[in-house]
């Protein structure tokens, strides 16, 4: 197996992207340099002072538009573990209450002189919009259905701690898929670096279109965990269903959840979940708790991988000499 940082595409310094709205327009180079640079701040983070000052004089505003507890709180750490001033801006409490228009709320914001604006909404290319009325640079922190790329590039990480390679490597993505930002970002990236993807879930949850990603697609859990690496699971999310698409949590978690068992019946499977985690839905309790469930996991490699993406971010756009990599001292 060749190790994601000896593979050929690695002598990449610097992203060619002003912002990162998406996977799908990232090259396999861009997403390597983008782990290998969150593993050099991973060693930061296990660091007595947790704290670099990459990004002294850099000021990021997280605009969060819909709840969040793990990004929210990762990208306000990394920025500060980088030294960069941080703002954050939630709904709640906010002039938009009052009927201020997200291009005004976002303009008034550049105007107090930001530099990145970290951005969730509930629709979907927000991100992309926002591109065009401000100038500042912007990082995708989840829109709507289409896409999440730092929960997929924080999931990528996390796997290279399991696996030397992503050729070959067999992951199944389990659930919501019509509603999650996760997995499409998730199909992109593994996609991108030679992984294979199949997609499990009820044909309620499974687009009939969502083949044409290039995916497996199967209705069975058996089937789909059979010589599987990596089962991720995905939130049921309630909030953005228009009508109940399944017959109930109960049924589903009979059906689609991961249970004791199956880790029993596949002894290298490992079991990641974005979060937040419906216990007893989308895995049995015991399964959450388990060593093979990577889930914490995840969430440290969270903060890590954030500070790669507002490091090179920040970096491509400002000339840095990107030659000696990141200042880690
Ligand atoms: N995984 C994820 O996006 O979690 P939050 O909604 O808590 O940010």
């Amino acid at each position: 197996m060749v190790h994601a940082d000896n593979a050929p595409d690695s002598s990449l310094r610097a992203l060619r992207h002003r912002h990162l709205l998406g996977l799908s327009t990232y090259g396999s180079d861009e997403i390597r340099l983008i782990l290998r640079t969150a593993r050099e701040f991973r060693s930061v983070l296990d660091r007595p002072i947790r704290r670099v000052p990459t990004l002294r004089g850099v000021t990021v505003a997280n605009l969060f538009f819909e709840p969040s507890t793990r990004t929210r709180l990762s990208f306000e750490l990394a920025a500060k573990r980088l030294s960069a001033d941080v703002v954050n801006f939630s709904t709640a409490g906010s002039s938009v209450s009052k009927g201020e228009t997200l291009k005004d709320t976002v303009r008034n914001i550049e105007a107090m002189k930001v530099d990145m604006a970290v951005v969730r909404h509930a629709s979907p290319g927000v991100p992309h919009f926002l591109t065009r009325c401000v100038d500042v640079q912007v990082v995708n922190a989840g829109d709507g259905a289409h896409e999440h790329p730092s929960q997929a590039l924080l999931d990528l990480l996390t796997m290279t701690e399991h696996y030397d390679s992503f050729d070959g490597l067999n992951v199944t993505i389990i659930g919501d898929i019509a509603h999650s930002r996760v997995a499409r970002s998730n199909i992109y990236g593994l996609h991108t670096l030679g992984a294979n993807v199949t997609l499990c879930g009820p044909p309620t949850l499974v687009p009939v279109d969502i083949r044409a990603l290039g995916v497996r697609v199967t209705h069975s859990l058996g089937d789909a965990l059979e010589g599987c690496d990596v089962a991720m699971s995905l939130r049921i999310q309630l909030e953005r269903q228009d009508a109940s698409l399944v017959p109930s949590t109960r049924e589903y978690h009979d059906r689609f959840g991961i249970k004791l068992r199956d880790l029993e019946r596949h002894p290298d499977l490992i079991v990641m979940h974005p979060g937040p985690v419906n216990r007893g839905v989308e895995l049995a309790s015991d399964v959450v708790d388990h060593e093979r469930a990577i889930i914490l996991r995840q969430v440290t490699n969270g903060v890590a991988v954030r500070m790669a993406i507002l490091y090179l971010l920040a970096t491509a756009t400002r000339a840095h000499d990107m030659s000696a990599g990141p200042t880690v001292s």
